[in-house]
């Protein structure tokens, strides 16, 4: 096969997910170059570009969008940026791989929907997770019956951080832990039964200083079944993603930060007894799911496949959220 044309991507900010995960993974990539990185303050921009060997170094998110070379962006920027810098780069022609949460709201959203309809570019949500071997893998055991009919879900996502300067405690910019990480849980009960919920119910604890999120539980009630999970910034670091059916259970062991230099695992429980002697456990081969979302959206970009979490998702995504955050208000079920 002729080698791919590799889609030429420019980076908005020196955000750490970006320096970090996103651009390693994606260099690595078959289907995707890193061509320019920009930031407001331009030596920043340099030096992480020198870092990283990224050909090209703007002084302004504007310059970066304003290259005739540059075909994606991707965009790491802080959650009240993500709107209105995706749809600059919609607008200069630009695909764009968004970072989670797509936005502040449901209604910040749609304005996006609104400016890739009317520009025809491609725009996703970068929950790289979609990409994961160990998910597609565990949808395909559900969808099999291996564990019979899938009933529950139940997930854990929390971490530890209270540091006044991070992004994630700035209530304004779409700070909390639900907005953070409580997405991946919502997200991945959505993509496993394959369905939406249709109301769901909240507890939702604040930060008496930031005034964000700091304990949120929720029950998000869907056509086949129930998913709850607890999300956190104040709890120590754990994530688990659990999965009952009639008749066995699926557990992924590191579901959302999958790391990129060993193998992954996902349990499997036969229900034989309590004591886990039905249980199977199978390694996925090493992998960077930065660099699999990359290239997914690449393609899709050439012409091969679709983007992996299209906007229409995203914005799915978000109404759960919100809906969350409606029924932690009144105490009541809410609808989605
Ligand atoms: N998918 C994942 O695995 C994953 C993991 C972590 C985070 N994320 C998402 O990625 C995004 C960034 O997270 P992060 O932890 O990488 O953030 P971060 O390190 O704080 O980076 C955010 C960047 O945004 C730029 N920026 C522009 N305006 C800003 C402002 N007013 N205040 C602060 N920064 C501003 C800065 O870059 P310059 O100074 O260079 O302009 C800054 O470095 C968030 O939306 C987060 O949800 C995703």
């Amino acid at each position: 096969m002729a080698k791919p044309n590799k889609v030429k991507w420019g980076v908005l900010s020196t955000a750490g997910i970006g320096v970090k995960k996103t651009i390693p993974g994606m260099q690595q990539g078959e289907w995707s170059e890193i061509v320019a990185i920009a930031s407001r303050d331009g030596k920043k921009a340099e030096s992480v570009a020198r870092k990283l060997r990224i050909p090209k170094a703007y002084w302004s998110y504007e310059e970066l969008l304003a290259d005739p070379e540059i075909e994606a962006i991707y965009n790491p920027l802080p959650n009240h940026l993500h709107v209105p810098w995706s749809i600059k780069a919609a607008e200069a022609g630009k695909h764009v791989l968004c970072e989670k949460p797509i936005g502040l709201s449901v209604a910040d959203a749609k304005t996006l929907l609104d400016a890739r309809d009317r520009t025809g570019v491609k725009i996703g949500e970068a929950f790289m997770i979609r990409t994961h071997p160990q998910w597609l893998r565990t949808r395909e055991l559900i969808r099999s019956g291996r564990i019979g009919d899938l009933r529950s879900i139940a997930g854990f996502f929390s971490y530890f951080n209270r540091d006044a300067g991070n992004i994630r405690n700035v209530l304004d910019w779409g700070g909390g832990g639900l907005m953070d990480i409580g997405c991946y849980p919502v997200n991945t009960s959505r993509f496993i039964f394959g369905e939406e919920p249709s109301r769901v119910i909240g507890l939702v604890e604040r930060d008496p200083e930031f005034k964000t999120d700091r304990l949120v539980s929720a029950i998000l009630d869907f056509p086949s079944g129930q998913a709850i999970f607890t999300c956190s910034m104040q709890l120590v670091p754990y994530q688990r993603m659990q999965f009952l059916g009639t008749k066995g259970r699926i557990e992924i062991e590191i579901p959302f930060n999958a790391p990129n230099d060993r193998p992954c695992r996902i349990h499997i429980d036969d229900g034989g007894d309590i004591f886990g002697s039905g249980i199977t456990t199978e390694s996925m081969t090493a992998c960077d799911q930065y660099m699999l979302q990359g290239d997914a959206f690449s393609r899709a970009i050439r012409g091969h496949g679709d983007v992996p979490v299209p906007l229409e998702d995203a914005i799915q995504n978000m109404s759960v959220i919100e809906a969350i955050f409606r029924s932690a208000e009144t105490g009541r079920w809410e609808r989605v």
